[in-house]
């Protein structure tokens, strides 16, 4: 018994010392030191339960990563830590201390010391007994977890021994905690004072004024802040200050104010919104930069272009649909000559529908005209067995509007692509994600939810808009967000998703790691498989895109279950780490893809994203979202906008207007860039295109400029190139042999080398 206490105690000295290391002086990091079992019992949220037998975890990654495959459900995270006094000595507020738990996927319920504190996110400040009554809120599982509590609160222990105990349900897919900041500290000036600077866009109007707003919200629970507000331009090439102002605030607690500021500046050229507040008693700062947009693409000229896909693959007998996108001042008018028989074009929107017979190519004339003038290019419709020849362009529910996703968004923001002129650079597919499923009826047909009154109706007016439709389910009995899945279903599904005229279906992998928790690679086939059959049994072209994240490395057999596009990566986040992980490591898929099978990325995070009902501006940087666009068009990935397009900024719609970056994206070679150079500093990837062409990327992964250095027989091309930007659409005269380009932190170049 001795023994056993003693060795307790060893134990328990060590989680102690395991909890409590750190680098910052007035916070205990909570990064290791955890214990963690599947299951669920309220007696897990006391410091008395004894815990030894558990297995133990690391919080930054979900726990599918850490051998707890395919698990979903309840489980506890436990992790002892001694709150020391001394923690409040070094900061001028002393009134709350907060635990930060990284994110939770999905739910939350956390416990100090046997008491409830916090759940989903938010803090419970008054102490109370732990309740059963557990919420399951969808859409926090991407939500920061902070927890407040005021100094004075019974049910911090301090200079003793804390018991923090997590207990954790998820829905599907990944699971647990995960994320970067894991730790305990008091809240200091910066986090009583939160300088928003990035939630909303910034506005511009006329040719140099840019108009801002952010919001400095007081997190006090007592104290008022009181300080001086500076608001700074400053160009980033030269540090010239281009703007100043300041003024005084007085905060009473939680009071949050709204402040705009304008001021001019070069459209093209990049700048620092730079806010900071002085705290008038201790003179201590805090500090919001934000990184002011710059506009590269330029405007499409008055007279008529043609853009969008220059090739289109349709099976014999499908309804077929392609609109002619095209710029130029309205009206604009439309015409095909060499039109296949059973084919027609609407002369006042360009939309080509009908039907094809016979397999065969056929080489299609394009003209738009208006008033100035008129444009000419060949379409190539390939009918046949494969459809996607480019990779899809268009719009997915997911990233914006989550789970809350409704019929009237949907219609809502298929006016928005229209109106927004997305339609006319080849933005095509408005795709509903999860959540808009209800059950099986009882002749097994998938009823939409009360969200979704009228699918067919809302396909008709989608396709009457000269856009493409698509929708989400899963292979498994459960989505990711806890609705109805297909499992079972499948051949009904696939007839009802063709009667209403869907066009494209991601189906995501979710619950069905349940049938079959350790997957070997004809078990990850199977259920892709089977719903291939299903939906070539319907008589509609619907693109196939698989969604299971990369498993099993899916771009080796994803033609193989005839997918026409296949998740690579997780789920992607509008973060610098996320972004920059997911796109510099997607060398591996290269040559998988070809036309009509695209390896995908995840979907696009510009814009004002949020995954449910409210959202923020993209955490992005400019130049990293350059790199996104870039490289994404390198890539070959379906291009797919995940913002309200309602809400579009004047840089957002810049950024997706780029008809010669998009036509990199959509070309008809569809081969996908390789990476060609790679160090912590830069990389450069390069991908042939049809006409003997080569697209080039430079990427500077630093935070700050970089000039980059291209040797051309890396790219294996000799002799002399015309090199042309394709961001500026500005030719740079002739290279030979090595070229250098200055790039944006985090940002990136894009150039086309032709002989
Ligand atoms: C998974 C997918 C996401 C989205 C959600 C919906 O996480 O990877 O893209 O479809 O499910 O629940």
């Amino acid at each position: 018994m001795k023994k056993l206490l003693i060795l307790t105690g060893i134990l328990l000295l060590f989680l102690i010392i395991s909890c409590n290391r750190t680098n910052e002086p007035n916070a205990l990091l909570l990064d290791t030191g955890w214990k963690f079992k599947t299951g669920d019992d309220p007696a897990w949220a006391t410091a008395a339960f004894n815990d030894s037998s558990w297995g133990t975890i690391d919080p930054k990654k979900i726990w599918e990563d850490q051998g707890y495959k395919g698990y979903d459900g309840f489980a506890w995270y436990r992790c002892t830590v001694l709150i020391r006094s001394s923690m409040k000595d070094e900061t001028k507020m002393t009134d709350s201390l907060q635990i930060l738990l990284g994110k939770i996927d999905d739910c939350d319920q956390v416990f100090l010391n046997g008491e409830l504190i916090g759940e989903n996110g938010k803090s419970i400040y008054t102490s109370s007994p732990a309740s059963d009554g557990f919420i399951k809120t969808q859409g926090m599982w991407n939500v920061e977890r902070r927890y407040v509590l005021a100094a004075g609160d019974p049910r911090i222990h301090w200079d003793k021994e804390n018991l923090v105990a997590v207990r954790s349900y998820d829905q599907g897919g990944a699971g647990g905690m995960f994320g970067k900041t894991f730790k305990i500290s008091m809240v200091g000036l910066g986090d009583h004072l939160k300088l928003d600077l990035t939630s909303t866009a910034f506005i511009f109007n006329g040719d140099s004024l840019v108009t801002k707003t952010f919001s400095a919200t007081s997190l006090t629970g007592t104290e008022q802040l009181k300080g001086e507000l500076a608001i700074e331009a400053i160009q980033s090439d030269n540090g010239i200050c281009i703007y100043s102002e300041r003024s005084i605030i007085d905060m009473t607690p939680h009071l949050k104010i709204e402040k705009t500021t304008s001021f001019r500046k070069s459209m093209s050229a990049p700048a620092i919104l730079r806010v900071t507040f002085t705290e008038q008693v201790t003179r201590k700062t805090v500090t919001a930069e934000v990184e002011v947009p710059y506009l590269l693409t330029p405007a499409s000229p008055a007279t008529p272009r043609i853009n969008g896909a220059k090739v289109f693959g349709v099976r014999p007998w499908s309804p077929f649909q392609y609109k002619v996108a095209a710029t130029g001042q309205p009206p604009l008018k439309y015409s095909a000559a060499d039109l296949p028989e059973g084919l027609a074009i609407n002369p006042e929107n360009g939309l080509i529908t009908g039907s094809l017979k016979k397999k065969g190519d056929y080489l299609v004339r394009l003209t738009v005209e208006n008033q100035l003038g008129y444009a000419e290019r060949e379409l190539k419709i390939v009918v046949g067995d494969l459809i996607s020849l480019t990779p899809p362009m268009g719009w997915n529910s997911w990233n914006c509007w989550g789970l809350s996703v409704s019929d009237k968004k949907i219609r809502l923001s298929a006016d928005a692509m229209k109106s927004s002129g997305l339609i006319d650079h080849g933005w095509s597919y408005i795709n509903i994600d999860d959540g808009w499923e209800d059950t099986h009826d009882k002749n097994g047909n998938i009823l939409p939810n009360s969200k979704f009154p009228n699918m067919a109706g809302l396909c008709n007016y989608v396709h009457s808009l000269g856009l493409k439709i698509g929708i989400y389910s899963s292979p498994g009995p459960r989505t990711c967000g806890g609705y109805e899945g297909s499992f079972g279903f499948e051949a009904k599904d696939a007839m009802n998703y063709a009667s209403w005229g869907i066009d494209y279906l991601k189906y995501d992998w979710c619950s069905y790691g349940n049938t079959s928790p350790e997957p070997e690679p004809e078990q990850l086939k199977k259920p892709y498989k089977e719903m291939r059959h299903a939906l070539r049994k319907a008589n509609r072209d619907i693109h196939y895109s698989l969604c299971q994240y990369g498993m099993g490395d899916v771009w080796t057999w994803g033609a193989e279950v005839d997918g026409n596009s296949w998740r690579t990566t997780g789920d992607i986040e509008d973060t610098w780490e996320s972004l920059s992980s997911i796109g510099f490591s997607q060398s591996k898929c290269s040559p998988s893809s070809a036309p009509g099978r695209w390896n995908d990325p995840d979907m696009l995070v510009v814009g004002y994203v949020g995954w449910g009902p409210a959202l923020h501006y993209t955490r992005l940087t400019p130049g990293e979202q350059y790199t996104h666009i870039t490289l994404w068009s390198l890539l070959a990935a379906p291009l797919l906008i995940g913002c309200d397009l309602e809400q579009l900024d004047p840089f957002t719609l810049n950024l997706l207007t780029n008809d010669e970056v998009l036509a990199v994206n959509q070309d008809p070679l569809g081969k996908q860039a390789i990476q060609l150079y790679k160090s912590d500093e830069y990389e450069v990837w390069a991908r042939d295109l049809e006409d003997g062409s080569m697209a080039v990327g430079l990427f500077n992964k630093t935070e700050k400029p970089l000039n980059i250095p291209v040797e051309m027989k890396s790219l294996k091309i000799e002799g002399k190139w015309s090199m042309r930007d394709v961001w500026s659409q500005c030719d740079l005269g002739k290279v030979r042999g090595h070229f250098e380009m200055k790039t944006r932190p985090h940002g990136a170049r894009m150039v086309v080398l032709s002989k």
